[in-house]
């Protein structure tokens, strides 16, 4: 199984992510983690990375293409993956079309998470109280959602031309979106 999941800034995705790789036995693979594993091991790329992560940009193309590349062919993922905060730009989209073409393995399915701007906001002024992430400021959020709108948002017409998209209310228990989410890719993808 290889997925995307998509949707703003707090609407679940890592938690779903995680969810969904138990159990499809494949490796969640999410780019902000690859970064923040980075900067707290001040390795180069972490240290290019975080000027950028700390305000809510994003981290340029050339860097984050390179390092989804590298994942995607690494061992444990070669029978399938969830990638999380990738693609979120036009441009990132035709890389990840590129990569997957030379790699001979195509997506199965986008998993669209949405919830509430009020839910979202709630959400993570409760994972900055509890987490302390560096980019859970106001500014960062504000700079992450409009980014989210403006260049991520637009993405999922994309892929809901291609007929790959699968919508699912990211409000509720966690339990049952991800039993949403597994019934709706089963259906799809069976
Ligand atoms: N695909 C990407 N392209 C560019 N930068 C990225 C990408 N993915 C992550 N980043 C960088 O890492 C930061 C954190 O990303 P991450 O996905 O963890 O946070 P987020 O946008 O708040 O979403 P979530 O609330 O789901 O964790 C981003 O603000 C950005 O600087
Ligand atoms: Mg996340």
């Amino acid at each position: 199984m290889r997925l995307l999941i998509m949707g703003p800034q707090g609407v679940g995705k890592g938690t779903q992510a995680a969810l969904l790789a138990e159990h499809y036995g494949i490796p969640a693979i999410s780019t902000g983690d690859i970064f923040r594993y980075n900067i707290k091991n001040k390795t180069p790329l972490g240290l290019e990375a975080m000027s950028y992560t700390d305000k809510g940009e994003l981290v340029p193309d050339s860097l984050t293409n390179t390092i989804v590349k590298d994942r995607l062919a690494m061992d444990d993922a070669k029978d399938g993956w969830i990638l999380d905060g990738y693609p979120r730009n036009a441009s990132q989209v035709e890389a990840l079309d590129q990569m997957l073409a030379e790699l001979g393995t195509p997506l199965d399915a986008v998993v669209a998470l949405d919830a509430d701007h009020d839910v979202l906001m709630e959400r993570m002024a409760k994972r900055a109280a509890e987490q302390g992430r560096a980019d859970d400021t106001p500014e960062a959020i504000a700079t992450r959602l409009a980014t989210y709108a403006r260049e991520t948002a637009p993405l999922l017409d994309i892929y809901r031309d291609r007929g790959q998209l699968v919508a699912i209310d990211g409000v509720g228990e966690i339990d049952a979106i991800q039993a949403n989410i597994v019934k709706a890719l089963d259906a799809k993808v069976a």
